[in-house]
């Protein structure tokens, strides 16, 4: 009886809890959050203080009192009680009545999770939703959320190749046949490639620069090949290693680069790897529809040609690829049938 009276009163909700950044979609309303996934809270009463973009500003500037955390690293969960209060802090802010309409943060929802974590840590998405408040929790994994997602058909007996680069990890999958036929998950990703700008620049130039700033390097005038283009340059500002004193840095295109080079070939790698692996009958329809890039770095200008080059197949990018997780989790959850074929079962449901 709850339950019905709870359907009546609560949101369906998808979830993209990414270890950059959290996306959830209302159903029948639309994307609701797209925020980074950090948390400030007080150390010692654990009280969260901030969430999202504003917890993210105040990285590296907490005073005593204060922690910012990042709840979720290479896409598992790392800090539970974190990822709980994130979450509860958003199903409660999405739930605030308007007007004389009363909604209870009681929702049903579907998660996003990578296909190469353990039974532990997907049971650990699932319990974190619950204690959040959700009344019902379904895992999705993330190639078949991204298929869905993107509309892709994933019922045919013909192979789809995804590769989803987020912030903390590369995640390639082969799906045919509403299943996932053989997966890899490399650790490295958005996250990585920005130290391997940060490590770049203090080699080059004995010149430490942080994290956000190296971020916005590779968002900003980040490339995977060279366009032909002129090429555009950014300003920033850092340390410098000598004498402990501020410097600017001019930076090129080019540099970013260079300094992008070593994780992209791991990735490319990654991708070579698993079409090597890909079954034969599969592989032929791989190689006529190429492979589907998703995730934030996937807009990293100039890869969708490095891919196609390097992998020889063709490669394309899906639309609006940041939003294919929550998207997919969203279509999953509203049509019960489609639900029951894909969602994760036996010790985590
Ligand atoms: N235009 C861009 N070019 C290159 N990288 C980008 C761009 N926009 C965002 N990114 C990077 O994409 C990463 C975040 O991607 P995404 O939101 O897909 O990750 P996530 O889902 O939170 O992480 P994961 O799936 O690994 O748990 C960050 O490292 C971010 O810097
Ligand atoms: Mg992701």
């Amino acid at each position: 009886m709850f339950n019905k009276l709870f359907q009546l009163v609560s949101y369906d909700l998808g979830i993209d809890l990414g270890s950059s950044n959290i996306l959830i979609q209302v159903l029948g309303k639309g994307i609701a959050v797209r925020e980074p996934t950090v948390v400030a809270r007080n150390k010692k009463t654990k009280e969260i203080v901030a969430v999202g973009s504003e917890a993210k500003k105040m990285i590296g500037r907490t005073p005593g009192q204060l922690e910012t955390v990042l709840p979720l690293q290479n896409s598992v969960i790392s800090d539970f009680d974190a990822t709980v209060g994130m979450l509860s802090y958003y199903f409660k802010k999405l739930h605030e009545s308007h007007g004389f309409r009363i909604k209870v943060p009681r929702p049903r929802v579907a998660v996003g999770i990578p296909t190469s974590v353990t039974d532990v840590e997907k049971k650990a998405v699932r319990d974190a939703a619950l204690a959040a408040g959700a009344r019902e929790a379904f895992l999705i994994e993330h190639p078949l959320a991204i298929a869905v997602g993107s509309n892709l058909p994933i019922f045919e007996a013909a192979g789809i190749l995804l590769v989803d680069i987020g912030g903390g990890t590369t995640e390639l999958a082969v799906i045919s046949l509403g299943g996932i036929v053989i997966n890899k998950s490399l650790k490295i990703a958005g996250t990585e490639m920005d130290e391997a700008i940060i490590n770049y620049l203090r080699l080059k130039y004995s010149v430490l620069i942080g994290l956000p700033t190296a971020e916005a390097l590779k968002v900003q005038i980040g490339s995977a090949s060279d366009s032909g283009k002129n090429e555009k340059m950014m300003v920033v500002r850092g340390r410098d290693l000598s004498n402990g004193l501020p410097k600017s840095l001019r930076v090129s295109a080019a540099e970013i680069r260079e300094a992008l080079a070593p994780i992209l070939n791991q990735i490319l790698s990654g991708i070579t790897d698993i079409v090597e692996e890909t079954p034969p009958e599969l592989l032929g329809d791989i190689t006529q529809k190429g492979v589907y890039l998703s995730g934030g770095v996937s807009q990293l200008p100039g890869l969708e040609s490095l891919v196609t080059e390097i992998a020889k197949i063709p490669c394309m990018v899906v639309e609006d690829p940041t939003s294919a997780v929550v998207r997919g989790c969203s279509k999953v959850l509203e049509d019960n049938e489609l639900l029951n074929k894909v969602m994760v079962r036996g010790g985590v449901r």
